[in-house]
């Protein structure tokens, strides 16, 4: 009797991997049509730093003609030369705008055209200017609520709005938001930072199902840690919650988190995740997100009541963090 159960469920397993090896295997098939960004004109915002520069450089070094924003010139024009030496042909340019994303959307408007005009028409647009801050909820006064909103969220509407109708006239495109891993989970200290990052996924969600029937697909990133000079200045303000949470996965390099955005992008995936950690949330996060493939669908259904497990394990070991480290401060006699 045992032997016959056994056979069942050994049949059993064999069949549901069999059926998952066919999807992966037939996956290619069922998602868009790759992106080649040889030739294309790929504009990246927030482009002079950290993630930024690392998705320009990786898209000049396939061949792409680049537009890189930022605010400040030094830093763009110091990018730019950094970006040039990894040209693989003598056509590419590199182009530099100056100007703030979050303020004025005709202005941002302006300037796309004016980039459009010199490198063609945008193919791939990466919203990647942001910035952020930790602090507790009630220590952020509400100037730093809107300038967040403002640039992580605005900053990346207006610059979308620039690209968008061409994109939809030509058939072809792609978008993508930079969001955070603490834009899939809310963390301790990022009660602003994670509302804009949430923000873009809403965003991310209803704009695919508009411009799918023209053949455009958007990308969210969710990155982890990264070291970026960002990512150094927001450590130097860090709270001691925030931190000890943030050293429970490793901190990557941009060079990494940028190769996995431009490949996510280019296939046209919709959630573009980095490492074992980053694709445990996307699958439990992925609510009605769209899916790329049958194969990633059924992945994420079958994963999902598993990783719920995981996820509150995780949870609760952050919470307990939080309670240590109010304990230690009690002991130490620190205030709160
Ligand atoms: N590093 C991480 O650990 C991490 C993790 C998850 C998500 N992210 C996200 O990834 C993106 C890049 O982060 P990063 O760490 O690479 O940042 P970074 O090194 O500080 O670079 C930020 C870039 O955005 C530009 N920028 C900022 N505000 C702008 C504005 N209002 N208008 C135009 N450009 C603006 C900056 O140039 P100017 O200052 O000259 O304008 C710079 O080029 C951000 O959206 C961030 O939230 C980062």
């Amino acid at each position: 009797m045992t032997g016959v159960v056994l056979l069942v469920v050994a049949t059993g397993v064999a069949l549901l991997v069999a059926f998952l090896l066919l999807l992966c295997l037939v996956a290619p098939l069922t998602g868009p049509k790759p992106l080649s960004l040889s030739g294309a004109h790929v504009v990246v915002t927030g482009g002079s730093s950290g993630i930024g520069k690392s998705i320009a450089i990786e898209c000049f070094k396939q061949g792409a003609f680049i537009t890189i924003i930022a605010r400040n010139e030094n830093r763009l024009m110091k990018a730019k030369q950094e970006i040039e030496k990894f040209s693989v042909n003598d056509k590419q340019v590199v182009h530099t705008v100056s100007v703030d994303v979050s303020k004025d959307c005709t202005y941002v408007e302006k300037v796309l055209k004016q980039a459009q005009e010199k490198l063609g028409p945008v193919d791939m647009l990466v919203n990647c200017a942001g910035t952020s801050v930790n602090a507790k909820f009630e220590e952020l006064d509400a100037g730093r609520f809107e300038q967040l909103m403002a640039v992580n969220y605005l900053g990346s509407v207006y610059p979308t709005r620039a690209v968008i109708t061409t994109m939809k006239e030509r058939r072809l495109g792609r978008i993508v938001f930079v969001s955070s891993q603490a834009g899939q989970v809310g963390l301790f200290g990022y009660t602003a930072y994670s509302a804009t990052k949430f923000a873009l996924r809403g965003l991310a969600e209803a704009l695919q199902m508009e411009v799918k029937p023209y053949n455009i697909y958007i990308t969210v990133a969710y990155p982890p840690d990264t070291d970026t000079p960002g990512f150094q200045e927001e450590t130097r303000h860090k709270l001691l919650e925030t931190k000890m949470i943030s050293e429970a996965s490793s901190i990557c390099q941009p060079d990494h988190v940028a190769r996995i955005i431009v490949k996510d992008a280019t296939q046209g995936k919709f959630s573009s995740a980095i490492g074992v950690d980053g694709h445990l949330l996307a699958i439990l996060t992925s609510g009605m997100s769209p899916a790329f493939s049958i194969a990633d669908a059924f992945a994420g259904i079958i994963c999902m009541g598993l990783f719920r497990f995981i996820g509150l394990y995780f949870l609760t070991s952050f919470n307990s963090i939080v309670l240590r480290c109010m304990v230690q401060k009690e002991k130490s006699g620190k205030k709160d």
